[in-house]
């Protein structure tokens, strides 16, 4: 036998025979017949030695560690019980370690303030597919095949006729189907357009609203987008109604806010205008009332569609939004 597998032999016999107690049984099982034990170590070594020399070696490595199992139950039975039991088991001892506490994601914590918001000035939530047919994303929107609109929506289409939808304005069309007015709805949801830079990502959440009733006015709409936006950031944010254009709303407006990054001065963010768009808006278009049934002699109503991700980059301070969407835990634990 080799004199190194003899010695250890020894010496590991010695030891066992040494042990007085359950706890000292542990450290030997430990100390020869654990994962980093001798024996282990003595197997290790096998590579270093001339490959005519390994089998018996290596064999008798073996033998060792049979043997000094052997004794190690006998002298465990000896005892009366277990040495400490497994050498690599769990010590329940040890105290427990904490699990990091997770974190909301910002646009989940502005996502609920928003409807948090729209719940308190009486607006039902409703939710509807992401994936969306191009009738309701489109034709009863006012949007039909070629109309030039459809180009500044960037389509993901999964065929001819079903795609991602690009706003959450088919939830207009879908409750005004199912529902007759008065209606006063928020629809919160992904949207998806194929579109990326610091203010834009290809998948990103609105908040669709939309108040449909006898003689509602653009004063209407008005009083509640500056009640949204006060609350939403401080009563003297500056506000900018802007004159824009949507198939599905006549009057239509785009809504900005002061850019809270750079204080109004002008930054990358607002590309130099000091001035950040955060939603679309307008008075139903007479055409979306007549596709869904409504009368629009009889009905009128308001519309409007809010970037969450711009809303929460003005909040937070955060000056490019694909950070939203790096899961980069660094950046989801500062809120
Ligand atoms: C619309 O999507 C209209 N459906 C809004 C609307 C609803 C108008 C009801 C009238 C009545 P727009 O394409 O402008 O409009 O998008 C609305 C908001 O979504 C923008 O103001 C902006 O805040 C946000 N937004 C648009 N594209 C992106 C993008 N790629 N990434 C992040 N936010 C975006």
């Amino acid at each position: 036998m080799d004199e190194a597998i003899e010695s250890l032999r020894k010496e590991a016999l010695a030891a066992l025979e040494a042990c007085r107690d359950p706890a000292a049984l542990s450290e030997f099982r430990v100390a020869y017949l654990g994962r980093n034990g001798a024996v282990k170590g003595l197997l290790g070594r096998l590579s270093e030695l001339p490959p005519e020399e390994r089998p018996a070696f290596g064999r008798d490595a073996n033998l060792l560690k049979r043997e000094l199992e052997e004794a190690f139950a006998a002298r465990e039975k000896e005892m009366g019980g277990s040495g400490g039991g497994d050498a690599d088991a769990v010590d329940i001892t040890i105290p427990g370690r904490r699990l990091p506490r997770g974190h909301f994601h910002p646009v989940s914590l502005v996502m609920d303030e928003i409807c948090g918001t729209f719940s308190a000035m009486g607006f039902e939530i409703a939710e509807g597919p992401d994936v969306e047919t191009d009738f309701y994303n489109f034709e009863a929107l006012n949007i039909p095949a070629h109309h030039p609109a459809r180009d500044m929506h960037d389509t993901f289409y999964v065929s001819e006729s079903i795609l991602l939808r690009t706003h959450t304005s088919p939830m207009q069309v879908r409750a005004m189907e199912e529902r007759k007015p008065p209606l006063r709805m928020i629809a919160p949801g992904k949207v998806y357009r194929c579109d990326s830079d610091v203010t834009h990502t290809p998948m990103f959440h609105q908040v669709e609203g939309f108040l449909v009733d006898e003689s509602v006015s653009f004063a209407d709409l008005k009083g509640v987008l500056s009640l949204f936006i006060t609350r939403t950031f401080s009563p003297d944010t500056p506000i900018r109604f802007r004159p824009s254009f949507f198939p599905f709303t006549e009057p239509s407006a785009e809504v900005d806010i002061g850019c809270v990054i750079c204080g109004g001065g002008g930054c990358r963010v607002c590309k130099q205008t000091g001035w950040l768009e955060i939603l679309g808006a307008g008075m139903i278009d007479p055409e979306v009332f007549r596709s869904v049934g409504y009368d629009p002699e009889e009905v009128s109503g308001f519309a409007f569609g809010l970037g969450v991700e711009r809303i929460a980059m003005l909040k937070y301070g955060i000056n490019d939004l694909r950070l939203f969407y790096e899961n980069d835990r660094r950046f989801i634990e500062q809120f």
